[in-house]
């Protein structure tokens, strides 16, 4: 019998569960119902007056007192939207509203009733006031109970059947409450939640709206399996990036799945609903605070002039020309050989920023003819160069491609600059360039000391400037797209070796900085940018694997594939024989640079590059650690003397 009943219950529950799901009251039925309620109540307060005695309804004058209430009613309604809340989530506020319409349409309808008395204007608005009290009452309490049903029948519905997700609330403030009130009454994400963390130890330990309020020790792995716990909602703006970074990695950790409340400006209509919490990013990990830029440096350094741009469809390239866009330029030189990506770059630039004058260029930073042809038509003041080949284990294989491009390509646009007397030139280098071990660190170091031999030059008007960063996030062929594939193929996800470790920086952090430092160089600096606490690849696979929602090892394999050629265990920012100065911004650093001989290393290089095609691997490399002695390649084929046409 009693197995009987609870499959009946059961039943019931997924009916209205299935109607709640997928019907909603609509607003303007909200407000037919109360009219008709009110009206249909005030024929059956003339039947309560009249001791039930149903011949009253045969006279027409209840009927056209019941019509005017009902407009009174109906108008007080639309003023106070009393209508306007979803039944199933009534709040106390929907409680109110109504009471306030059904008081003042009460106090409308005496106050007219009285009136006409007065008038003498006959019976049609010389309603009984007694009748009007007793529609009062029954209408008020009617309504209340017609909102709380739907509710009660609402929480009956979804009560067990999806709410089977147990939450914890980091933020016990207005915004939790306000994210708790948005989780609670969306049924289709069945939240439940289990408790609020709060870092204020007066609140730890009570009870707010009979859900327990803990401090953060209870992200434990104990506390969570006890509770079931299986996601965390941060719902608090009032912590520094570095704790919420702190909190996000413990929490993915332990197997949770971390949501961030959007900022309010995000909601729509100032409405927060539960389809915008979105699953933490990877740079929430990294916990870096927001870069501060000496914007009027900036300004003033990009404005009204023309800036050149190589490697524009690039990842760096092309964040450079977002950042630069919110300047007032007078043009944008965008210059790139890879055809789609440009492309695209053209369709989001006219689509984004319809103020920026910019003129695309499809054109190959090594071809003299082509650049010149650009230098003299359009005579950039500032030119950042980021367009290189960057692969590690593809510059291994191609030494000879990374000198034409990489060396090849800075050596043209540097004599460009100064024949064209260019303001200012920035390279953007990489840590790859200390120390090292691959042909593409060397071919970027080469280029440092191009960039360093330049600004030797006796009276020439250019300004060169390196910038020098580690690996940014989610760039072109880097280690997070390429794991995020894997992820999404099921695995596994490969790391070279469990102790490689690399310093990251977002995108547009990067080229922030490289603006900054652009616009404070004077000429000849390094500048270095300070990249935060290394990360271990492992660990970033790992995390991103449980940010995807899925148990690392369980679902998704790790798999070590050993170092490649020419890549290090750790990337370092500066070489044994520089160090840093300060500058005015805490995260650049200018890198004392050991002086060089510009004209002959300007020459070995102008050598090297007229022969590069008759060389062997071999003996590029070899050249290139003659001008670059700290440069000790780690790739067993190349150090092998053998002499190999790889062109
Ligand atoms: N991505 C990183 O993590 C990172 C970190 C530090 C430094 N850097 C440096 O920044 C530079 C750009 O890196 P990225 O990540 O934007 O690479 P990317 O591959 O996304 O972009 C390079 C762009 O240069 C273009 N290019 C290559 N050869 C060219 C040529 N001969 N003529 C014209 N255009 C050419 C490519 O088409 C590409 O669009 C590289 O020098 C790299 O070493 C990159």
């Amino acid at each position: 019998m009693r197995k009987e009943y609870s499959k009946w219950l059961l039943y019931l529950r997924e009916q209205a569960f299935t109607i709640f799901s997928k019907y909603s009251v609509p607003r303007w039925m909200v407000f037919v119902i109360d009219n008709l309620s009110v009206f249909l109540i005030f024929l059956i307060a003339y039947i309560l007056r009249f001791n039930f005695d149903f011949a009253v309804l045969t006279s027409p004058i209840v009927y056209n007192h019941a019509l005017i209430a009902t407009i009174v009613y109906s108008v007080l309604s639309i003023i106070f939207r009393s209508y306007s809340g979803l039944l199933r989530h009534t709040t106390l506020t929907d409680i109110s509203l109504v009471f306030i319409v059904t008081t003042s349409s009460t106090a409308s309808l005496i106050f007219l009733s009285l009136l006409s008395r007065r008038m003498g204007w006959g019976d049609i608005l010389k309603i009984p006031i007694s009748i009007i009290l007793i529609h009062y009452v029954t209408i008020t309490v009617f309504l209340f109970f017609l909102r709380v049903f739907v509710k009660v029948i609402f929480r009956f519905a979804t009560s067990s059947i999806k709410k089977t997700r147990n939450i914890l609330i980091y933020g016990a403030g207005e915004l939790g409450f306000v994210v708790k009130r948005v989780v609670l009454s969306d049924s289709k994400y069945g939240f439940n939640v289990t408790g609020f963390i709060d870092n204020d130890k007066s609140l730890q330990g009570k009870k707010i709206n009979g859900i327990p309020v803990y401090g953060s020790a209870v992200l434990s792995a104990e506390f969570l399996s006890k509770k079931k716990i299986k996601s965390l909602i941060l719902a608090e703006k009032e912590i520094t990036i570095d704790e919420k970074s702190r909190i996000i990695r413990s929490a993915i950790n332990l197997g949770l799945e971390v949501l961030d409340t959007p900022e309010v400006d995000k909601w729509m209509a100032g409405q927060l609903n539960t389809s915008y919490f979105q699953r933490v990013k990877l740079e929430d990990l990294l916990g870096r605070d927001p870069i501060k830029l000496n914007l009027d440096l900036i300004k003033e350094g990009l404005n009204d002039k023309t800036i050149l741009i190589t490697g524009a469809a690039g990842s760096i390239g092309s964040e450079i020309v977002r950042q630069l866009a919110r300047f007032n330029s007078r043009k944008v030189i965008l210059v790139d050989q890879a055809e789609t990506p440009i492309f695209y770059l053209e369709n989001e630039l006219r689509g984004k920023f319809m103020d920026l004058q910019f003129q695309i260029l499809l054109a190959d930073v090594t071809n003299l003819e082509k650049m010149e042809y650009i230098f003299q038509e359009f005579h950039p003041d500032i030119v950042f160069h980021a367009a290189a080949y960057k692969h590690v284990s593809l510059m291994e294989e191609n030494p000879h491609e990374a000198i034409r491009v990489n060396v090849g390509g800075t050596m043209t646009l540097t004599e460009l600059a100064v024949k064209y007397r260019v303001g200012k030139f920035v390279m953007i280098s990489s840590d790859k360039a200390v120390n090292p071990t691959g042909v593409m660190g060397a071919s970027k170091r080469i280029c440092e000391k191009i960039i360093q031999a330049f600004d030797q030059i006796e009276g020439k008007k250019t300004q060169f400037i390196v910038t020098r960063f580690g690996n940014v996030l989610g760039s072109n062929g880097s280690v997070i797209p390429i794991f995020s594939k894997q992820i999404r193929d099921g695995g596994p996800v490969t790391v070279t070796h469990p102790e490689v470790y690399r310093y990251f920086m977002t995108i547009p952090e990067a080229c922030q900085l490289v603006l900054e430092a652009g616009f404070m160089g004077q000429g000849g600096e390094i500048f270095v940018f300070d990249m935060g606490d290394p990360v271990r690849i492992a660990d970033l696979a790992v995390n991103m694997i449980r940010l995807s929602g899925l148990e690392p090892e369980k679902d998704i394999k790790i798999k070590y594939t050993g170092l490649r050629p020419g890549e290090k265990l750790c990337e370092e920012l500066l070489t044994d024989k520089e160090t840093t100065l300060p500058t005015h911004h805490p995260k650049i650093m200018k890198a004392r640079i050991e002086e060089i001989d510009g004209p002959a290393i300007l020459a070995k290089i102008d050598e090297l590059i007229d022969i590069i095609y008759t060389l062997s691997k071999h003996q590029v490399v070899k050249r290139m650690s003659e001008l670059i002695p700290e440069y000790k390649t780690n790739n067993g084929k190349l150090k092998e003397a053998k002499i190999y046409r790889g062109i």
